[in-house]
This record gives C-alpha cells, structure tokens and sequence, in this order.
C-alpha cells in the first residue's frame, strides 16, 4: 500500500472500519487463489470466465450466463468504474475499496459494486464443470472436524442458501482452522468479516431464474452435486 492510499483510508476511520480494512487487506494478500485481473488498480477488468459459457450445461444454460455472467458481472463492473471516475477511489484495488465503504451509507454504491465484482469473480472460480462429488481428503477431514461429517455441512450450506431472504450469496468460509457456513444479503461478503471465502453460491434470482424459475433449493443442490469445485475451496483453505 502506498503512502498516499493509506492516508486516503485512514481519514475519519472508525476502529470498526480499520478492523475491516485490515481483514480485507490480510486476506487479500493471501491471495486464495484470486485473479489477479481482479486485484488490478482501477479501471476494474471484468475478468475472463474460468469455462466457456456452455461449460456447465445442464445445471446452469449458456442463457443464464451469457445474462449473469455478460450483462449483471459485467454491469457491476462498468458502474465501479463510472463511481470511482475522478475520485480518491479510482486507481485503488477492489478490495480497497471495500474496505473503504462498507458500512457506509453515502457510498452505498462504490461499496455494492465493488463487493458484487469481488463476489461474482469469486463465485465463477468456485464452480467447474464436471465438479461435485466429494471434496479432497485434507478439506473433507476439515470439513468432518467442523460439521461432524460431510452430509450436516451440505445440509447447512444448502440450507444458508435456501433462506437467504431476497438475494445473497451461501458461503464456506475458513475461520480460524475451522470451516464453517454463513450467508450474507445483497452484496455483502465475508472479506469484511475477517472471515477467509472458500467458495460461494450466488442466490441471487439472476444466478438461477431462466433455469430454475422459484426452485432456489433444486438450483443449490445440482450446483453441489455437479458443479462446486473442492479443489479451489482447498487451495483456498491453504491445503490443497
Ligand atoms: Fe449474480
């Protein structure tokens, strides 16, 4: 971080705010597993798709990503960069960004775009086709020592997604050596919770409706069952 950002972020900080703005940065610096187009200085680049957009057919169409991926990711990321234009926020990293405007109501819009890039990134790599099944050994072991087993803790993510109300986002996160679940609305992310994301699912009604129509939980279950990629929540957890 360079000087002048760090005085940038450091004006009227509240100790709530520099506990974020920490947590982000500290696991923004352990990388996990993140494109670093993404992490690039502002103009934010939509980062390319980890698949061709028919790659996860039959559980997620083309349709519904060419849409959540091309137009939604895509908007998010064209509106950070008409937000920040001109402003102290423009040449700082997403995750800077972040740090910088949650919790803060006149920047509810830099904060909601920057977040849904963060996520919508992270959610793309947290998906591969041909994915599912069960997860490597060491992150199942983790897995195991946090739920009791692999099956409550698939019962517990699913169920984070399925009642989110309104839109969100389900995520496994790495607390401490533990896994554990949580869900968060809107743009909300765990990277200001001083949690590290190890993989997502979107539920917002973008991510599944074309598909889906209102069946949120058969969307959340053929993702687990075909598409979630173990690997990249291992890399992230540091043990893969
Ligand atoms: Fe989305």
């Amino acid at each position: 971080m360079n000087q002048q950002h760090t005085s940038r972020i450091s004006e009227g900080i509240t100790r709530r705010s520099f506990l974020a703005t920490a947590s982000v940065l500290t696991l923004a610096s352990m990388g996990g597993g993140f494109p670093k187009s993404a992490l690039a200085a502002s103009p934010i680049v939509l980062p390319p798709l980890p698949y061709p957009e028919n790659a996860l057919q039959p559980i997620i169409s083309a349709n519904t990503i060419s849409f959540h991926y091309g137009k939604h990711h895509k908007g998010y990321v064209d509106n950070i960069n008409k937000l920040t234009a001109g402003t102290e926020f423009a040449d700082m990293p997403l995750e800077k960004i972040i740090a910088a405007t949650v919790g803060k109501p006149d920047k509810a819009g830099l904060f909601n775009n920057a977040a849904q890039v963060w996520n919508h990134t992270f959610f793309w790599k947290s998906l591969k086709p041909n994915g599912g099944g069960k997860p490597p050994a060491a992150l199942m072991q983790k897995i195991e020592d946090s739920f009791g087993g692999f099956d409550p803790f698939i019962k517990e993510l699913s169920s984070a997604g399925a009642t989110q109300f309104g839109s969100g986002w389900a995520w496994m996160v790495k607390d401490g050596n533990k896994v554990k679940v949580i869900k968060t609305p809107n743009a909300e992310t765990p990277l200001t919770q001083g949690l590290k994301p190890l993989l997502t699912i979107d539920v917002w009604e973008h991510a599944y409706y074309l598909d889906y129509q209102n069946r949120r939980a058969d969307y959340i279950a053929a993702v687990l069952d075909k598409l979630i990629n173990w690997e990249f929540a291992s890399e992230n957890f540091s043990i893969g």
